[in-house]
């Protein structure tokens, strides 16, 4: 079966299964197609909290993502066409770490990026995603009355904080990260910025520190997006300092803009989790959901784990007001 004729199948399982499918930007454009949502973390968190008519929610995304919905949307089946779309920085700390770093740093508030397991998020007081990170640890702090904050695990989006909030930021673990936006160089945007010198620079908070202060602006997945979007009438060309899947996104949207990778190779990066997850794979995942037979692909988390989790992300959805 062709792109089209599994477009076209997709559509009508999904409707004779009562189905919805939440789908990262960073999925390629052939999933975001058949999509119901497109959002980054924060966005689709959001949106499987709020998902009410469909039985079922295929996640295409990575696992972390699909947790978060399972937590907070319970009574519905949660599924991911592939188990394997693992995040690996969410696998960088785990519970028994961050109990360490709770003994060694007593009275600090521990906020985890979303990126985290659910038995992660479980021990930690409130989450964010990259869309409200600042917001949500200022919050925490002013009202604990602390200068100094536990974050965990991008080292990168502690610098964004602590930079933007002042506070002391103390990551667990110390050197963890995204592989996919941490391999951009300074060399790499030194080189495009050359190539292109019209263009701005627009990077996600995962990228190094250096990367950071020498882009024309830092924010998540949907905040770079509204700022191209904002900007795009004083400026025609962009360099995106993130995962491929956004450019793709934006350059089909909005073909008078001339975007590029930060990295210099002509295909950008990708995240080859996220990359896991492709048509055919959702078109059998539909398959088997006809079938009533999708417990392999289910995600499920422990329900006092849950419980715990809930509490933390909830917390998160107290604190901010930002959209994703
Ligand atoms: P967003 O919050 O921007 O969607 O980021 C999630 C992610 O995994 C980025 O690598
Ligand atoms: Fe994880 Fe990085 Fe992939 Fe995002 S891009 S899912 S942080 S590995």
């Amino acid at each position: 079966m062709d792109a089209q004729q599994l477009k076209a199948e997709i559509q009508a399982l999904k409707k004779e299964t009562g189905t919805i499918i939440l789908a990262h930007y960073y999925q390629v454009l052939d999933v975001q197609d058949v999509g119901d949502f497109i959002g980054d973390s924060l966005g689709l968190s959001r949106k499987a909290a709020d998902v009410k008519e469909a039985k079922n929610i295929i996640f295409a995304a990575v696992d972390f993502m699909a947790e978060v919905a399972k937590i907070l949307n319970p009574t519905k089946t949660v599924i991911m066409p592939d188990k394997e779309a693992s995040c690996p920085m969410a696998n960088q700390l785990r519970a028994a770490q961050i109990l360490d770093y709770k003994k060694k740093h007593p009275g600090l508030p521990t906020i985890l990026y979303i990126n985290t397991l659910a038995e992660a998020k479980a021990e930690c007081d409130v989450i964010c995603t990259s869309s409200n990170a600042v917001e949500v640890c200022s919050a925490v702090a002013n009202e604990r009355g602390v200068g100094s904050i536990l974050m965990g695990p991008d080292k990168n989006l502690s610098y964004h904080v602590g930079k933007r909030t002042g506070l002391k930021v103390v990551t667990m673990p110390e050197k963890g990260c995204c592989y996919v936006h941490d391999q951009f160089a300074i060399e790499d945007l030194t080189l495009q910025r050359e190539r292109y010198p019209g263009a701005r620079v627009v990077v996600h908070p995962e990228c190094k520190p250096g990367i950071q202060d020498a882009a024309d602006y830092a924010g998540s997945t949907t905040q770079m997006l509204k700022y191209i979007e904002s900007e795009m009438k004083n400026c025609k060309e962009f360099i995106i300092g993130t995962e491929q899947g956004l450019i793709d996104h934006l350059q089909r949207k909005y073909p008078a803009l001339t975007l590029h990778s930060l990295s210099p190779v002509p295909s950008g990066i990708s995240c080859k989790n996220m990359k896991k997850t492709t048509l055919a794979k959702i078109h059998a995942l539909l398959l088997k959901i006809k079938a009533g037979n999708v417990k392999k692909n289910e995600i499920t988390v422990e329900a006092s784990v849950a419980a715990k989790a809930k509490s933390s992300i909830d917390a998160m959805f107290k604190y901010s007001t930002a959209s994703g």
